[in-house]
């Protein structure tokens, strides 16, 4: 699929951007040094100093069922653990789109899709990957960067093009091999009620399987939240 680039120092949201500009619907990847209204997931915000990595892919689809949607955000979430793992670190997926490395946080994935019945029509992924970014003092416990893990600075431009070249090449099989915490006692957040489990892993849809005291039972990302231990 070919891609166009847009570039730019700062940005609201290169999400919000990207969202902008289905309309034209053209393939398109928008980069900002930084952004000042970096958006996370269920209404988060995403600490977006300069020295890390803010990017949105759009990806404007003919043909492409709701139902594989998932298939979206393993590819995303796996372009980055290669990535990262080209680094030399060891990143796990926390699911369904955090990358930690060490017990942190280093990345974070937001993926706004829009739909026609049951296809997909466009999907903007957006990726924040703390890179040389030094993280706000609130964040240190619970976030790192590359340049943290690794303890040197590494060329922004050469992980953009890293981890772009394996989305482009689509490593979405590669999930599974980096998904964290299996097997693991977590804190599953339901609405207001909190509950013990162990994660048993990911159905083909992208839903957590789980299990809880009333059996395995299975959660959609957008009615759970997973509390591991290292926090968010
Ligand atoms: C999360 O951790 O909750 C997801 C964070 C996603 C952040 C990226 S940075 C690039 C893109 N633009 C945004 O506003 N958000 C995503």
């Amino acid at each position: 699929m070919k891609y166009k680039t847009e570039r730019f120092d700062t940005l609201a949201s290169t999400n919000d951007y990207a969202k902008q500009k289905r309309a034209e619907k053209e393939n398109l990847i928008v980069i900002a040094k930084a952004q000042t209204g970096g958006r996370g997931t269920k209404g988060r915000s995403f600490s977006s100093a300069e020295g890390g990595l803010y990017l949105s892919v759009l990806t404007v689809y003919e043909n492409f069922p709701a139902s594989r949607a998932f298939e979206i955000m393993q590819n995303a979430a796996a372009a980055v653990c290669e990535t990262l793992a080209l680094c030399g670190l060891r990143p796990v997926i926390k699911w369904p789109n955090d990358i930690f490395v060490n017990g942190k946080k280093i990345c974070g994935i937001l993926i706004e899709n829009s739909f026609s019945g049951s296809l997909l029509s466009s999907s903007v992924v957006g990726i924040g990957l703390n890179v040389n970014n030094r993280l706000e003092k609130a964040l240190s416990s619970i976030a790192t960067s590359v340049w943290e893990q690794t303890g040197k600075t590494v060329e922004t431009a050469r992980i953009e093009r890293t981890l772009l070249d394996f989305f482009q090449k689509g490593v979405a099989e590669k999930y599974a091999s980096y998904l964290g915490f299996i097997g693991e006692e977590v804190t599953l957040i339901v609405g207001e009620k909190q509950e013990k489990a162990a994660l048993l892993g990911v159905d083909e849809a992208g839903n957590l399987l789980a299990e809880t005291k009333d059996g395995t039972r299975r959660f959609a990302a957008a009615e759970v939240s997973v509390r591991t231990g290292v926090e968010e």
